[in-house]
């Protein structure tokens, strides 16, 4: 129903000749636990994907629009951390001219667009997520501010969520607090691959809204592989059917388990999840590793860290060698000290960032 709904509704009035403002979001960064990998035109997942919002990495986005005198609009400037980057600048044309048909007053608005990220740059998370979710949510309000609007409901954020995907397929989770799914499943009603949505809270037991995540550096240079190339070689990749048939058996696990509150299959299923992704890369035409010596050295001392106390703690791997260490904040104090002294040694410079489930995004007045 929504394949072309936002461009069928877009809304084509005129804007006043004086219309000027400034529009600011934060949003954060999602760490997937059952992972979308592998796409279709259209920035369609080859199967569907869960993740949860985090605290701390977030990214912050103005954007000071103005009607332009030329009567052409577009991008007049970007800043990442305040200094142009004609890079992310050109992607970021790109994708706005991509949204004109749905936000048509975009051809008439000159923009300015600034955006600075929480998290240092070598921590290696991928603030492309946060960004493009933070640009979505500013493009919605700016729709809101110009033609009026029901103010930030589920409609809304659907919106942001679908014009997030189309800059970065799993920037679409970041809209929205706590777990968010993005697919379609046979284990939940809702999931779209146009959009994510966000679980309901009669699925959710309680103990997993308190979900930490300690983001070990266990190597910070740029990855040789981009997850677009690795998207793209799932096409013909030997274990596509596997692998989506794996997906929906994991997804009916996890789902299961969080509402259940079952940490060990929880757990089982996150590293399951986290392993095939690096599996996956690794028996890719051509395959390749983004795995480091250090990323083994730590997954080995959590399972061992694990046997020993019976603590559920996990781990779970982005397209990159970093971990990824999942536990429940009912164990902090005893996780805590592992990772300062079992874990952290093997981070490239000690470097490690202590992060969990946040609140979501949120409109703000300034960078
Ligand atoms: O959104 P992209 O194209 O950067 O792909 C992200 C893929 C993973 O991070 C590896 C998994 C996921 O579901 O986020």
């Amino acid at each position: 129903m929504y394949t072309t709904f936002y461009q069928d509704h877009a809304i084509k009035t005129k804007i006043p000749d004086d219309a000027e403002g400034k529009i600011c979001w934060k949003s954060p960064a999602n760490i997937a636990l059952i992972k979308y990998w592998g796409k279709e035109t259209g920035q369609i997942p080859m199967n569907a994907s869960l993740s949860f919002s985090l605290k701390k990495s977030v990214v912050k986005a103005c954007m000071r629009y103005k009607v332009s005198i030329t009567g052409e609009g577009g991008l007049q400037s970007f800043k990442v951390n305040g200094e142009e980057n004609e890079t992310f600048a050109r992607r970021i044309k790109d994708y706005l001219l991509s949204l004109y048909p749905y936000f048509p007053c975009l051809g008439r608005l000159d923009l300015e667009i600034e955006t600075h990220s929480t998290f240092p740059h070598s921590a290696g998370i991928a603030s492309s997520a946060a960004a493009f979710s933070a640009l979505a949510l500013c493009l919605c309000s700016l729709e809101e501010a110009l033609y009026g609007g029901k103010n930030q409901d589920e409609d809304f954020f659907r919106k942001a969520s679908y014009m997030a995907r189309l800059g970065s397929g799993s920037a679409c989770r970041s809209v929205y607090d706590g777990f968010a799914l993005w697919g379609e499943t046979r284990h939940y009603q809702t999931g779209s691959n146009l959009f994510a949505t966000r679980l309901f809270e009669q699925d959710v037991n309680p103990l997993f809204n308190t979900l930490q995540d300690a983001i070990l550096v266990a190597d910070s240079s740029a990855k040789k592989v981009s997850s677009s190339s690795g998207h793209a070689m799932m096409k013909n990749h030997p274990f596509r059917e596997s692998r989506i048939e794996q997906v929906e058996l994991n997804m009916q696990k996890f789902l299961n388990a969080i509402k259940e509150g079952d940490e060990k299959t929880f757990v089982e299923v996150i590293e399951n999840e986290a392993l095939t992704l690096h599996g996956l890369m690794m028996t890719s035409d051509p395959g390749y590793l983004l795995m480091k010596p250090g990323t083994l050295e730590m997954i080995e001392k959590i399972r061992n860290f694990r046997e020993e106390t019976g603590i559920n703690v996990g781990f779970t791997l982005d397209a990159g060698p970093n971990i990824h260490l999942i536990y429940f904040e009912k164990d902090a104090k005893k996780v805590r000290p592992f990772i300062t002294s079992g874990l952290a040694p093997y981070c490239q410079n000690g470097l490690w960032m202590d992060d969990g489930m946040g609140t979501g995004p949120g409109k703000i007045n300034n960078l």
